[in-house]
């Protein structure tokens, strides 16, 4: 650990404090102070005392840890779904990915780490203080293979069958979705992070009713249960993080026009081309 590098220290209650290691600098905890110097010479793994005797853990922290603790604008994709949303998204080094809105910069972190330094993140922000928060949050945390785009991405330039993967994290994404389907290689997965159910059922009508060649493959939910294990107590947390999100996963499929004819041959099942189940689809037939 050096100066310059992150810092987490954790007290006795289980409380995080994240900062950047600099020379002659000082950490002020409730209970006391500790010099950097201190913290640097400890390393990861070791503890600190304030001057008043508190001891503080030190680690290098983990991406978790950092999107939680950083400087946000806009709230972050909650950790536990981010994880979920590389599982749908089937991601691995040297994929190019493709994301709205930036927000915080929290999900691009993960995603960014996934595909690694032969991939890329190309991560769209409308609010230029949010992009500009979020660049410098990924920057500082090393990630050197995103690229960063203010603007709307209902009207972005996008080059076609050129990306692994989306994501999205945005309030209204059925007013960006045609504008990336294309964008997407056949084959592989859109995913979205939606907190309302209303959202989704949103999504999947407008899916739907402009027929994209999408194919639903789930809407799921992550949910975490934590346990206070101290024996002889042992029983699930009393206090639990509740909702977040949804998350709907969206495989893409190749245009009709380019569909052989042995699917009609058997009887052509027209439920692959679009979300043909959902309330959208319904209305448009
Ligand atoms: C909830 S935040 C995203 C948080 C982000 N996933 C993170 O982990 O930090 C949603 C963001 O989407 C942006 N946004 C909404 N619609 C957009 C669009 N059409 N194009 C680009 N950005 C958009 C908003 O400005 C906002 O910053």
């Amino acid at each position: 650990m050096n100066y310059g590098d992150w810092a987490v220290l954790v007290d006795t209650k289980g409380r995080k404090y994240l900062l950047r290691l600099k020379e002659g600098g000082r950490f002020s905890h409730h209970r006391g102070v500790v010099e950097h110097a201190a913290i640097v010479a400890a390393g990861p793994g070791g503890r600190v005392r304030t001057h008043k005797g508190e001891p503080l853990w030190v680690f290098a922290p983990s991406l978790e840890e950092y999107v939680l603790l950083m400087p946000r604008g806009a709230t972050v994709t909650y950790p536990k779904d981010a994880a979920a949303l590389l599982l749908l998204l089937d991601l691995a080094p040297g994929m190019r990915v493709l994301e709205a809105g930036t927000g915080s910069g929290g999900l691009t972190l993960f995603l960014s780490r996934a595909v690694g330094p032969q991939g890329e993140v190309w991560s769209y922000e409308r609010r230029p203080a949010f992009r500009k928060q979020a660049e410098a949050n990924v920057r500082a945390f090393g990630g050197e293979n995103v690229r960063f785009f203010e603007g709307d991405l209902a009207e972005a330039e996008l080059p076609e069958a050129a990306f692994d993967a989306v994501a999205l994290d945005l309030m209204e994404p059925w007013k960006v979705i045609e504008r990336v389907v294309p964008a997407l290689k056949p084959g592989r997965s859109l995913a979205l992070y939606l907190p309302n159910i209303t959202q989704v059922v949103e999504l999947l009508k407008a899916v739907g009713t402009a027929r994209l060649p999408l194919k639903k493959e789930r809407v799921l939910e992550v949910q975490h249960r934590t346990w206070d294990v101290r024996p002889p107590v042992a029983h699930p947390s009393f206090r639990q993080i509740g909702h977040t999100a949804f998350l709907v996963q969206l495989r893409r499929l190749k245009p009709e026009s380019e569909q052989g004819r042995q699917g009609e041959e058997e009887g052509g099942d027209q439920k692959e081309h679009g979300v043909s189940e959902d309330p959208g689809q319904r209305a448009a037939q």
